[in-house]
């Protein structure tokens, strides 16, 4: 099977190009570059020994989806492509509702046209805001976002929901990931942050890397095991498995599903710091600072669907996660920058 992977040269997108080649599947990638290097798709030929088909191309350029459609017969679609800064975000409405929701609707516009409808959508739990219980199962209410990044994965499900339910002959995952960290063991490809990281893992290794002084932590009052936020980070290469999980369900053809993809552990701030310093040997300097505009104390998953329905389970803990953030980091401490 050939997938589109819109938005394959970012962080989640690369390591899932390497899973779909490993699982011998043929990936072709379309992405504008916005928040990425074409440097990542030569480290994943490098990794599989295998050629990736790179389109340097906007889902909103309908001309460019279409050239790709008539030219690669691809049997199904991961959608990655889209904006993810929270708090750009917030500056920049219009930009993140234009080009994430606009986007989609043209690109699968384009894909019904050319009758590929198998489509697979990064989405977020972020859609389930402060969530009405833990550990949040794809039972729990969907809830006001705090952002207008977390509106267009709220509002794209409600899209690809309604757009499967008026022709069932599409195949739709959303795919509601929790906190992606970690890097391929390779250290070749991993997260690249412009600026200053607004992530917790970004932000630890770039304080381990002597790019940054110390981490902020943001709130240290928050009902929790020590204050600080719990989250359910998760490796990125499990992650990029789920999809590969996702599209043996697609050939099912499934219909519409919803998946969290999380390891069902809560880890707080000041836990990934201490199994960050343990696993690596490296010294994180931080200081507390008040809590962040938008922040909620706990977000972990069930995770119990995904392992039933796809045969999924996150193989890495976090001591894996923080020994693989830090070899991409320590390898590449400019990212792809050379
Ligand atoms: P990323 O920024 O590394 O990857 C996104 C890629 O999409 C980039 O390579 C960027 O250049 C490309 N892109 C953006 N707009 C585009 C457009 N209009 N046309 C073509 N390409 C475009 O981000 P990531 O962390 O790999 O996230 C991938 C997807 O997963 C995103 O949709 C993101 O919202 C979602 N997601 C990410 C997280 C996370 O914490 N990283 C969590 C939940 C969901
Ligand atoms: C994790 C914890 C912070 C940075 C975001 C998006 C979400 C999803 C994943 C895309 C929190 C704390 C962080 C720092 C800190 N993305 N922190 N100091 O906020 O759970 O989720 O990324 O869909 O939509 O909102 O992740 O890594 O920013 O924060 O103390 O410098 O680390 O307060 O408790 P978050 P994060």
């Amino acid at each position: 099977m050939k997938i589109l992977v819109t938005g394959g040269a970012g962080y989640i997108g690369s390591h899932t190009v390497v899973s779909l080649l490993e699982n011998g599947y043929e990936a072709v990638v379309a992405d504008n570059l916005v928040n990425s290097s074409v440097k990542s798709i030569e480290r994943v030929e490098k990794i599989t020994g295998r050629k990736v088909k790179f389109y340097k191309a906007d889902t909103l350029d309908r001309e460019a989806m279409k050239h790709i459609l008539d030219t690669e017969n691809v049997d199904a679609c991961i959608h990655f492509a889209g904006l993810k800064a929270v708090g750009e975000s917030v500056q920049k409405p219009w930009e993140y509702y234009e080009n994430n929701i606009q986007g989609t609707l043209i690109l699968v516009d384009e894909l019904r046209k050319h009758n590929v409808k198998n489509f697979i959508f990064s989405s977020s739990a972020t859609v389930y805001g402060d969530p009405e219980f833990i550990p949040i199962t794809e039972q729990c209410p969907k809830k006001a976002c705090t952002n207008p990044y977390g509106w267009t994965k709220s509002m794209l499900e409600q899209i690809l929901t309604d757009i499967q339910k008026a022709d069932p002959e599409w195949n739709v995952i959303l795919l509601r990931y929790f906190n992606p960290i970690g890097a391929h063991k390779s250290g070749l490809i991993g997260e690249d942050p412009n600026g200053i990281p607004n992530n917790l893992m970004p932000y630890i290794t770039q304080v381990a890397v002597g790019k940054l002084k110390e981490l902020g932590v943001f709130g240290n009052d928050y009902d929790t095991v020590d204050g600080t936020g719990v989250r359910d980070y998760i490796h990125v290469v499990d992650l990029a498995d789920g999809h590969v999980k996702a599209l043996d369900k697609i050939k099912e053809k499934c219909g519409l599903k919803i998946y969290n993809l999380g390891t069902g552990n809560g880890v707080s701030v000041l836990q990934l710091v201490k199994a960050f310093e343990g696993s690596t040997g490296q010294k994180v300097p931080y200081s507390i600072k008040p809590r962040r505009a938008g922040d909620i104390a706990t977000c972990y998953a069930s995770a119990d669907l995904a392992e039933k329905e796809l045969g999924w389970k996150a193989k890495y803990g976090i001591k894996e996660m923080c020994e693989d953030s830090w070899r991409w980091q320590s390898m590449n401490p400019n990212g792809y920058e050379d």
